[in-house]
């Protein structure tokens, strides 16, 4: 980066922008970096703090830090005058009567403040500024994490969370220490101390545990994007998702953090599938088999809906919550309204320590690597996997489910192999994607487990293309959406040879009758359905219940295609 200022802070500047770089992904729209002066003698009773913030990319940041590196290598040595130190002036609005006021409405600012305001208080003279954080801490309500520094204690930091994880360190150091909610991290003068507010029994330290994560599995190497990296993953994620848990010789699946609980499970009154976006697809997909499988109700919820009915749950419910980060605060907020009333809850996440694998009684680790790309991709499937494999685990005792259970082992076990080929489409789903970009809309059907797949795919469009797209159930074509379709209009129709085909066929003819013209996703070999299309795409053929997962992946492809060509 070249700034031009001692090789400490310089380290501690590259690494503070590099970190905040890997973060950039996610899209914020501004950045900022605070540093101290090199010791606390030269900061006197420390007044200042260096501040540099920059809206914009963490680029524009890095290059003002370049462009003032010479008043910052010399505030850096001799304490000159800081190129922008930190203030906490004019403020304007008046907190709850203490005479506080504010610059803006932001829950944030109301921190500091509350901060200043106990530095304040006569009983606080010689606090350490750890127990300064701790007492504001415990006045907040909500979610949140965060670093305090302050001039009254140069050279030391202070962090703390409730419900977030950092991250963004992986190549520094795999080791870490997972700071719970309500700890406070202290580090003064290089030393760490770690204190938590509220101690559980046996709970008075935190070990230091190894991340799994390797730098290339969070670096996008020669892809264009993060989510076209994690779509060509998929032969591997949903492989890693079965390591050690599939036994393809004897058809038989051990998920260990569910074994203490398979009996519960089976006695039941229902399962609860919950989650949002993608992952409340994954339990759309694999509702039918699950059903099937375990002869169990099964309902699946969208997590915020959940909550706002205050669905009835019971002591006998088991409550699945499916959330890729593990952090989803409605999905995190369903998972404690079910445990208030006394379910098992089970959760199926790809963040091993996240808030929800915590939270939960048992449980799946999907390991399908980290999920960079907020639009989720590898994580769908890995999750309609692991939601397969708890149905083949549930049934291992069916004696008359031998059958269906085989063919469904053998489908899991080509799976990695036909998603390969499945990714070797992509030069046809350009040529679609060129003839759709321009296009206002585009409605997806399907039916039966390719519901699912219109819907992921559907929001897949939406959310990097910014283009209207619905997924629409083909039974419910009649009951209104088939006014939309004429020759103008952009339909894709996913048509596989599973229980619902001829009921698929007849919508495709509703469609070609209203002079639709409907691209068809069909398996090879399927002549009838591509004669009737004006444009196919083949895929590999498997079991119906995993069909869905290579029916999405052109879709996937379909819009990162169109994204790349609109851009
Ligand atoms: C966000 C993302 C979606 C994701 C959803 C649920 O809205 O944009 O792609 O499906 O969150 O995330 P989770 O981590 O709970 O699976």
């Amino acid at each position: 980066l070249n700034y031009r200022v001692p090789k400490t802070q310089r380290h501690v500047l590259e690494t503070l922008i590099k970190g905040l770089q890997r973060l950039e992904y996610r899209g914020y729209d501004s950045a900022g970096v605070a540093v101290d002066g090199p010791n606390k003698a030269a900061h006197g009773n420390g007044k200042q703090i260096c501040v540099i913030k920059q809206q914009g990319k963490v680029e524009v940041l890095a290059e003002k830090l370049r462009s003032k590196s010479q008043q910052l290598h010399d505030y850096l040595i001799s304490n000159k005058v800081c190129p922008a130190p930190l203030t906490t002036n004019a403020l304007s609005l008046v907190l709850e009567g203490k005479g506080f006021k504010f610059e803006s409405e932001t829950d944030t600012e109301v921190i500091p403040k509350m901060l200043k305001y106990l530095h304040q208080q006569p009983d606080a003279k010689g606090i350490s500024f750890s127990s300064l954080v701790e007492n504001a801490v415990k006045e907040l309500e909500g979610a949140f994490a965060i670093v305090v520094k302050s001039v009254h204690y140069p050279g030391e930091v202070v962090y703390t969370i409730r419900t977030f994880i950092c991250s963004a360190i992986v190549e520094h150091t795999r080791r870490v220490i997972f700071v719970e909610d309500d700890d406070v991290a202290a580090v003064t003068g290089g030393n760490l101390s770690l204190h938590r507010v509220c101690r559980g029994p046996g709970q008075d330290c935190r070990a230091i545990q190894t991340l799994e994560m390797e730098l290339e599995q969070i670096v996008k190497g020669s892809y264009s994007s993060y989510m076209q990296k994690e779509i060509f993953e998929q032969p591997e994620s949903v492989m890693n998702t079965m390591r050690g848990r599939m036994k393809f010789e004897s058809n038989m699946v051990m998920l260990g953090g569910l074994k203490d609980h398979v009996k519960v499970i089976k006695r039941c009154r229902r399962l609860i599938l919950i989650g949002c976006g993608t992952s409340y697809h994954a339990a759309i997909a694999t509702r039918q088999v699950l059903e099937e499988l375990t002869e169990l109700p099964v309902m699946v919820e969208l997590a915020s809906d959940f909550l706002d009915r205050h669905t009835p749950v019971f002591r006998d419910d088991v409550c699945f919550f499916i959330s890729q980060s593990g952090e989803t605060a409605d999905t995190l907020m369903a998972l404690h309204f079910c445990k208030e009333n006394g379910a098992l809850t089970a959760g199926i996440t790809n963040t091993v320590g996240s808030s929800i694998s915590r939270d939960t009684d048992c449980g799946i680790h999907i390991n399908a690597g980290p999920e960079i790309g907020v639009a989720s991709t590898k994580a769908y499937t890995s999750q309609v996997v692991a939601l397969v494999m708890f149905a083949l685990f549930m049934s291992e005792d069916r004696i008359s489910m031998k059958q269906r259970r085989q063919a469904i082992f053998k489908g899991l076990q080509e799976l990695p192999d036909q998603i390969r080929e499945v990714l070797q489409i992509d030069d046809d789903v350009k040529e679609l994607a060129a003839n759709l970009y321009k296009q206002l809309s585009l409605l997806i059907m399907g039916r039966g487990y390719n519901y699912a797949t219109c819907l992921e795919g559907a929001l897949k469009i939406k959310e990097i293309t910014y283009m209207h797209s619905e997924g629409i159930l083909s039974g419910e074509l009649k009951h209104g959406p088939l006014a939309l379709v004429d020759n103008k209009m952009p339909v894709i129709m996913i048509i596989t040879r599973d229980g619902t085909y001829t009921k698929c066929h007849n919508a495709l003819k509703q469609v070609t009758a209203r002079q639709g013209l409907p691209v068809v996703l069909c398996e090879k070999g399927d002549k009838e359905t591509m004669s009737l299309a004006s444009k196919a795409l083949l895929l590999p053929s498997t079991v119906d219940c995993l069909q869905g997962i290579l029916a999405v992946i052109p879709l996937q492809l379909l819009n990162l295609a169109k994204s790349v060509t609109v851009e």
